[in-house]
């Protein structure tokens, strides 16, 4: 009997000997930190995401705190969308800042130009743009010349993002910076770590002093900036380019599983895909759709995990202001992040997932709508504040 968990970290046996060989050279000679496989991903990893420079870090949240110290946001207010992860506004408080929270455009759950119009204030210095479950909008282009023209920085907070595009542009090099997250849920893992990149020497030199205890160099010399241990050391390096060297596979057997998705949501009732919008290529790290509002959240997903189906998680079910520690930061109308934060699932995604297994969740999804009550009402928009279920 089949069972689809909610998410699968992929290492399949070719690619753990590749990284094994990697590290066993490492623990031989000694080389553990800041060598020539961190050098190597860095290399690798800006060139597939068409941007001159990347620093390899210890987590993809040390990547968007490094980003944001070396712009100077301390005592300045940063956009951030209302629907992200804690890290995203979290690193801005880390880095002297203060977020405040913009909404989003309903097809891309990202921000737009009008959301970061709206939101905007004489205070803000910059936006971070959130590509979230892996899709980036259309509309980045266009929100990177506003913030030129408004003389804004733009970082992309690219956690979701690895070997993502809009119109042929790749996530992480639409803004100054972009932080990518190896988290084991992602595309791409190595165990933990992270990744800056940027087309600015200016920038990746202060994000290299950064990283290793703000000292001036890696061999010793003056602390010069209020840095931290955010070094990834070489046997991540060493398991995360073994991975990069499958992004493409990854990319395209996520994206048939999206196919058969689409095709079998376009007959159901009761859930909608949010489907990338044309030009928009997601790495599909997350599948998200909308239940119809009214659908109770929790009791579908308790009756699709009924069916062996494990549900991802949303990204994200509950909106930044409505978290405890982050009550009483600066918002926008917030109405569109919080209904899809509300309404919203993602359906699960494996690089190796089977025909057979895609098609086994829909069958459960099938289900799962069948049995639900016959009476679903629209829901009452959320109040403020309310903590979507
Ligand atoms: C949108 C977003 N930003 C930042 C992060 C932080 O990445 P990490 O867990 O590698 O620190 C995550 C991780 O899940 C994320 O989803």
């Amino acid at each position: 009997m089949l069972r689809i968990p909610p998410a699968r970290v992929v290492f399949p046996p070719s690619l753990r000997r590749r990284a094994l060989a990697m590290i066993d050279e490492a623990l031989a000679t000694g080389e553990l930190t800041l060598g020539r496989r961190t050098a190597q991903l860095e290399e690798e990893f800006a060139r597939r995401h068409g941007v001159d420079h990347a620093v390899a870090v210890s987590s993809g949240t040390a990547a968007l705190e490094i980003i944001l110290r070396c712009l100077g946001v301390a005592g300045h207010e940063v956009l951030v969308p209302a629907n992200t992860f804690f890290a995203t506004a979290a690193a801005v408080v880390h880095a002297g800042g203060q977020p405040r929270l913009a909404d989003v455009d309903p097809a891309t759950f990202a921000l737009s130009v009008a959301t970061v119009e709206a939101a905007l204030t004489d205070q803000t210095a910059g936006v971070v743009m959130v590509h979230i479950g892996g899709m980036v909008s259309p509309g980045a282009k266009a929100i990177a010349d506003l913030c030129r023209d408004r003389q804004l920085f733009l970082v992309e907070d690219a956690a979701h993002a690895h070997g993502a595009s809009a119109g042929g542009q790749p996530a992480g090099s639409f803004g100054v910076a972009s932080a990518f997250s190896f988290y084991p849920t992602k595309v791409l893992t190595a165990g933990e770590g992270g990744i800056i990149l940027t087309s600015h020497e200016g920038l990746r030199d202060e994000a290299r002093i950064y990283r290793d205890q703000g000292k001036s160099g890696f061999h010793g010399g003056d602390h010069v900036r209020m840095g931290a241990a955010w070094r990834m050391s070489e046997l991540h390096a060493a398991v995360a380019l073994a991975h990069l060297s499958c992004l493409d596979e990854f990319l395209a057997s996520r994206n048939a599983v999206a196919e058969i998705y689409d095709a079998g949501l376009a007959g159901m009732d009761g859930i909608a895909a949010v489907a990338p919008p044309p030009g928009c290529e997601s790495n599909y790290y997350k599948y998200p759709a909308l239940l119809r509002p009214g659908v109770d959240r929790a009791a579908f997903k308790a009756r699709v995990r009924d069916r062996a189906v494990g549900l991802a998680g949303e990204v994200y079910a509950v909106p930044l202001h409505c978290q405890p520690v982050f009550a009483g930061l600066p918002h926008a109308d917030l109405g569109v992040a919080e209904d899809v934060c509300r309404r919203h699932v993602c359906l699960p995604v494996h690089s190796d997932m089977t025909e057979e297994e895609a098609m086994f969740v829909l069958t459960a999804l099938t289900a799962a709508l069948e049995a639900a009550p016959s009476h679903w009402a629209p829901e009452a928009p959320p109040a403020p504040n309310e903590v979507a279920s």
